[in-house]
């Protein structure tokens, strides 16, 4: 069994926070991206570590009473126990302490299996944002379903 945990963003673990986005749906966070995560006072960031070695991530940003979700991702190997869960817990958890009252987020409208984890998280689907998403692999347009809940999660 190995061991689980959670921390903040470090500089350190960015080129296998590059190597984790790369392998999920659409992969868009560069080093530079990661890094400027770093610079921002309303960025919030969690990575999973599991057995010290990162495994997973969640970038939020909190802009006035709001958290938006810019991305979660866990390595494939890694899916299913858990993880993006507790990162949407922590996230959603520490944005409420610094005074957010809603969590928004968009996703691929053709991504089912992000759909499925926030709506069991307790988000709803919104509205849709057309051709919000442009896809790195087609280059075609794609939209996007934007979700929100209150804070804090249900
Ligand atoms: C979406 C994603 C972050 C979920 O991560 P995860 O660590 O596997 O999620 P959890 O284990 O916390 O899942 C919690 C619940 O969400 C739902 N869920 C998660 N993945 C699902 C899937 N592929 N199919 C159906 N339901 C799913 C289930 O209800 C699950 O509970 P269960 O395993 O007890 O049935 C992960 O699949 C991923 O990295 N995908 C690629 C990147 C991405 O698309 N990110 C979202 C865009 S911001």
């Amino acid at each position: 069994m190995g061991v689980f945990s959670l921390r903040p963003l470090l500089r350190e673990d960015i080129p296998a926070l590059v190597e984790i986005d790369s392998i999920s749906n659409d992969p868009c966070w560069t080093l530079e991206n990661f890094k400027r995560e770093l610079e921002l006072s309303h960025s919030l960031s969690r990575v999973a570590l599991w057995e010290s070695v990162p495994v997973g991530f969640g970038i939020a940003w909190k802009v006035a009473e709001e958290t938006q979700i810019l991305e979660i991702a866990v390595l494939p190997q890694h899916r299913r126990k858990g993880i993006a869960t507790q990162i949407l817990s922590e996230l959603s958890k520490e944005s409420v302490k610094s005074g957010c009252k809603k969590m928004v987020l968009e996703v691929q409208k053709d991504n089912s299996m992000a759909l499925k984890f926030y709506e069991q998280q307790g988000l709803k689907i919104v509205g849709t944002r057309k051709n919000f998403y442009t896809s790195s692999q087609s280059k075609q347009n794609i939209d996007a379903l934007l979700m929100e809940c209150d804070l804090p999660l249900p």
